[in-house]
């Protein structure tokens, strides 16, 4: 047994719906290691669990997983609104959303993630930041106005498989980007942060 089956094993079981989703990905996408899967999308569940947040924004929906995660511990009337710019997985989503029975409090924007930022008139007690690595910092600007001071970002994969700390490529801009915006919010005097080594690394970021 290594590590991390220990570290499953000793979690909650992922559950079977979600199971159900994550296996669907697995069999119908081409890239589903973008796939929160079972320990992160716990560890989502949990967070939104302690930061009770009422409304959520989520970048990049990908099969709807990680929304899904988040919405199980939203209140009645608590709303996420989750954006993906793939127009082809919209059917996918929505199906998977439908068979959920928190699928109700998910809403759906098919579009670019900043230009749908733009559009949304709402305060926001979390967001989750996992879409094009290439704009994290452009998403975290959009979004830090909108968020309420105490509330929280989580950025995905802001290890990016561990080339945050090797020497790289000039035409590697996912890898750049990602750094630029590790590098930038680790010094932002308007937030608190902490780097937690989750899967491909996840930063938890308050809003002071
Ligand atoms: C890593 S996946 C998201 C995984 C999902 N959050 C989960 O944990 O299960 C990233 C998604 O962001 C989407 N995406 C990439 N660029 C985007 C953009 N500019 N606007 C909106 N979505 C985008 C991709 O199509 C992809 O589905």
């Amino acid at each position: 047994m290594n590590l991390d089956d220990y570290i499953i094993l000793h979690s909650d079981a992922e559950p079977e719906y979600l199971a159900k989703v994550n296996r669907a990905t697995h069999v119908k996408l081409i890239n589903p290691r973008m796939c929160s899967g079972h320990l992160q999308g716990r560890v989502l569940s949990m967070f939104c669990h302690m930061i009770q947040p009422k409304c959520i924004l989520e970048l990049g929906t990908f099969t709807g997983y990680s929304a899904l995660c988040m919405a199980e511990a939203l209140p009645d009337g608590g709303v996420l609104h989750t954006i993906e710019c793939d127009d082809e997985l919209e059917d996918f989503i929505r199906q998977n959303f439908t068979g959920s029975a928190y699928g109700d409090k998910i809403k759906l924007h098919i579009g670019d993630a900043l230009a749908e930022i733009e559009k949304l008139d709402e305060t926001l007690d979390l967001v989750f930041i996992d879409a094009d690595k290439r704009e994290y910092l452009a998403y975290y600007e959009a979004v830090l106005p909108k968020l309420r001071v105490g509330g929280y970002i989580l950025a995905d994969n802001t290890l990016w498989d561990g080339k945050v700390i090797k020497p790289v490529e000039p035409n590697d801009k996912q890898t750049i980007e990602i750094m630029r915006f590790n590098d930038f919010v680790a010094t932002d005097p308007r937030v608190e942060k902490v780097m937690l080594p989750l899967r491909d690394g996840l930063t938890v970021i308050r809003k002071k």
